[in-house]
């Protein structure tokens, strides 16, 4: 049994508050890429993890790992013994604003409700969601989301263009997010003012131009390769708009299709982490 982990870019972040606990409440806009750790279950008495792929050497399979976390979580919520064998194959960087981990979370809260043939009602899984991080929730649901509150809040999305393109790019240096979030100076940004939709790539980039990432400062600060990054990506042909995911590392390349995507990831230097292609195509 298989579940794709995709990652995710916030095409914008606006820092507009704090809550008293010190979390920060966002206004952003989440969008999910063909880009994707995968899941992988087979029936075994006990639960185990094991990973693999080009990124997994990045991460050990100890009990904090966010996929076992989860099924911890899941399985004390639905009362079932947590059992199956796990495969993480990981592609996606570690701890670089696309959402790895709270993309593999998510995917093993759906996996295992599968795999150990459990329903939880949609409410109370968007909980177990937030209990495991701010981007879990948003993750679980892996379709555009206008997200708010410190990540539980999630609304529709603009209508997107068609086929539309999106490059990554991270300088391969990790940025813990709660260093970036600390880095931050200065107020709050106001909710942003988004049309209902786009009708092509270029209007949807003129719109987010007037939208920013809060945490993109910060994050330069701490890791100047990002300034760097964000150059690059400025350069190659095509793009519309160029900026930091999360609290970073990872910038995007924002195109009009996705075969230019793929093609303009190339041109980029190969000993940064690098992809080109298009959005995720949420199942129906
Ligand atoms: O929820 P998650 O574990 O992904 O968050 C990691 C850290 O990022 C938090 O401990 C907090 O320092 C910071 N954070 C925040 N506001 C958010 C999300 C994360 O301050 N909305």
């Amino acid at each position: 049994m298989l579940q794709a982990a995709p990652a995710k870019v916030n095409l914008f972040l606006h820092v507009t508050g704090r809550r008293a606990d010190g979390y920060h409440l966002l206004d952003s806009l989440v969008v999910f890429l063909a880009a994707a750790d995968s899941l992988h279950w087979a029936e075994a008495p006990a639960l185990s993890l094991s990973l693999d792929g080009p990124e997994g050497g990045a991460l050990r399979a100890e009990p904090d790992n966010l996929v076992l976390r989860a099924a911890r979580l899941l399985a004390e919520a639905t009362g079932v013994s947590p059992r199956g064998f796990l495969r993480l194959d990981k592609h996606l960087p570690v701890a670089s604003g696309i959402g790895g981990g709270s993309a593999d979370a998510a995917a093993a809260l759906r996996l295992l409700c599968r795999a150990w043939n459990v329903a939880v009602p949609p409410d109370a899984m968007a909980a177990l969601a937030l209990r495991l991080g701010a981007d879990v929730p948003v993750c679980l649901a892996s379709r555009p989301a206008r997200m708010e509150g410190v990540g539980e809040l999630l609304g529709p999305a603009p209508a997107l263009p068609p086929g539309l393109g999106m490059v990554l790019a991270n300088p391969r240096v990790a940025l813990a997010t709660p260093a970036v979030f600390r880095a931050r100076a200065g107020g709050f940004s106001p909710r942003a003012a988004l049309p209902p939709g786009w009708a092509d790539a270029a209007a949807m980039a003129r719109d987010l131009s007037a939208c920013r990432n809060d945490l993109e400062a910060p994050a330069i600060g701490l890791c100047p390769a990002v300034g760097e990054v964000l150059a690059a990506l400025r350069a190659l042909p095509g793009c519309l708009l160029a900026r930091m995911s999360g609290s970073g590392a990872t910038c995007f390349a924002l195109l009009p299709d996705a075969a230019a995507a793929t093609a303009a990831a190339t041109l980029l230097p190969p000993e940064w982490w690098r992809w080109g292609g298009g959005l995720y195509e949420t199942p129906a």
